[in-house]
């Protein structure tokens, strides 16, 4: 089995978990109506429900949050930021957001009209909700591969080449406002594009004058695994390789709450200067004056420092080994995950792991109540309870590819020890899976339905 990679930090502040018991955990869930977005943090024990704002930040981000400059206008703060991020991204222009969908909304504001389409490898729910916001459609040509959990491929995030040129010439560059690709791809389970996926989408998007913004949230990762698997690049720093990913393209959407290691922050950067200007007028209108966005001074600081600690290759290859090392300790006592682990979160197939349950008894989300049940861990169901809709056509069920549940590692927190743990509980799992049964929704929302839905077990 895969070594655990020893961690480049050692740690100077801790904050209290623990594991209550299995009675109180039973009533915690029922009282949560069996969705686990209802529990609270105090009650959880090691918590995957994601990577995102909820990774631990380092003295020297702590340290530059108290040299801050809390001015509302042309801070020190901004201009500590503003250099960072041309360092690494080196698009002309950036204003800050209080996070990622907030540069997507400025984006769709500005950008998608009615009808128009917006291609990507597969775009993260929150970018799809705000394109179809301004009436437009997203739509999602990752490659076939990844569709199925048990094919390696090295970069299973890659876009369909020969799809979106077919989908160009059949819709016309002119309903076609922007393009973007998601790096890592964090739909398909936080799977890598390569840099020549990159180069070959960034050549059709420019030959049909389609502005090209990568969705940026995990790009380090992403530039990790170029270096580790792509022909060309081992000798290349993680830097240089981020430096030529963004320099395909005409403008990124960024989550700092990933990649730059913050509880909260994001940027909308682009070349153009018309659409920064315009982006400035909308940024006032929702977020704030264009030298701090959404955020305090404190933020940007503790971004500008995040950005580089993200991209530090001997915190990339931990972060990266972290979460292969669960992935190869789950396929060792028979969990199926998809393959290859991905860089933030290992992302387990309810579908294969109980059969015995049909897709309408949702077989992630029996999974994702057994792992609180059994170990206090919460995880987040990414199948039908997320993403089944009825065709507005027909009415009948449309069911997603794959019926996952995702343990996404908030960054610089868990120990070996604790995957050992999470590893432990779910051979448990798996040793009674027949057992296992399905749910029944008793309440849902009209959108994004997993976040509220209420269950009943079967
Ligand atoms: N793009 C991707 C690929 C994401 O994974 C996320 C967030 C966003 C955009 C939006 O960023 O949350 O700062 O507004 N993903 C989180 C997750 C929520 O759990 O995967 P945000």
């Amino acid at each position: 089995m895969r070594s655990y990679p020893p961690e480049p930090f050692r740690i100077k502040t801790v904050e209290a978990i623990r594991q209550i018991s299995f009675d109180e955990r039973k009533a915690a869930l029922k009282n949560a109506r069996y969705n686990v977005f209802g529990l609270r943090s105090e009650d959880i024990y090691i918590d995957l429900l994601t990577d995102s704002g909820t990774g631990a930040m380092s003295d020297r981000q702590w340290a530059a949050i108290m040299q801050a400059d809390e001015a509302y206008a042309g801070a020190r703060s901004y201009f500590r930021l503003a250099e960072t991020i041309g360092k690494i991204f080196s698009f002309k222009h950036f204003i800050p957001t209080h996070q990622g969908r907030a540069a997507e909304h400025i984006l769709s504001t500005l950008l998608v009209k009615p009808g128009l389409s917006i291609p990507s490898n597969t775009h993260f729910d929150t970018t799809e909700a705000n394109i179809q916001a301004r009436g437009g459609r997203p739509i999602n040509f990752v490659i076939d591969e990844a569709a199925d959990p048990t094919i390696y491929h090295p970069f299973k995030g890659n876009m369909d080449i020969g799809k979106l040129k077919a989908f160009i010439r059949e819709t016309g560059p002119e309903n076609i406002p922007f393009g973007m690709i998601t790096i890592t791809n964090n739909a398909t389970g936080g799977q890598p594009v390569s840099l020549e996926n990159l180069r070959q989408v960034s050549e059709i998007y420019r030959r049909h004058k389609i502005p090209f913004f990568i969705d940026a949230c995990r790009y380090a990762e992403n530039a990790y695994f170029i270096q580790q698997r792509e022909p060309g690049y081992s000798e290349k720093s993680t830097l240089d390789i981020a430096n030529e990913m963004f320099a395909l393209a005409d403008g990124a959407t960024m989550s700092g709450k990933k990649d730059a290691i913050v509880n909260i922050g994001g940027f909308l950067a682009m070349n153009d200067e018309t659409l920064y200007q315009r982006a400035c007028s909308e940024l006032i209108l929702w977020e704030g004056f264009p030298t701090y966005g959404g955020l305090a001074g404190r933020d940007l600081d503790a971004m500008a420092v995040g950005l580089w600690e993200g991209l530090d290759e001997s915190y990339l290859a931990y972060r990266v080994g972290q979460v292969a090392y669960l992935g190869d300790g789950l396929l060792a006592v028979g969990i199926p995950i998809v393959e290859p682990p991905g860089g933030h979160a290992i992302y387990i197939d309810a579908k294969r792991l109980l059969p015995h349950i049909p897709r309408d008894e949702f077989p992630g989300q029996a999974l994702a109540v057994e792992l609180y049940l059994e170990g206090g861990i919460r995880g987040v169901e990414l199948g039908s309870v997320a993403f089944a809709h009825s065709d507005p056509d027909t009415g009948e069920m449309q069911y997603p590819l794959m019926e996952l549940v995702r343990l996404a590692i908030p960054r610089r927190m868990y120990t070996q020890a604790h995957m050992d743990f999470v590893i432990a509980t779910l051979t448990r799992i798996g040793e009674r899976r027949d057992s296992i049964r399905g749910y029944r929704i008793t309440y849902e929302a009209e959108l994004l339905r997993h976040f509220t839905a209420c269950f009943e077990p079967l």
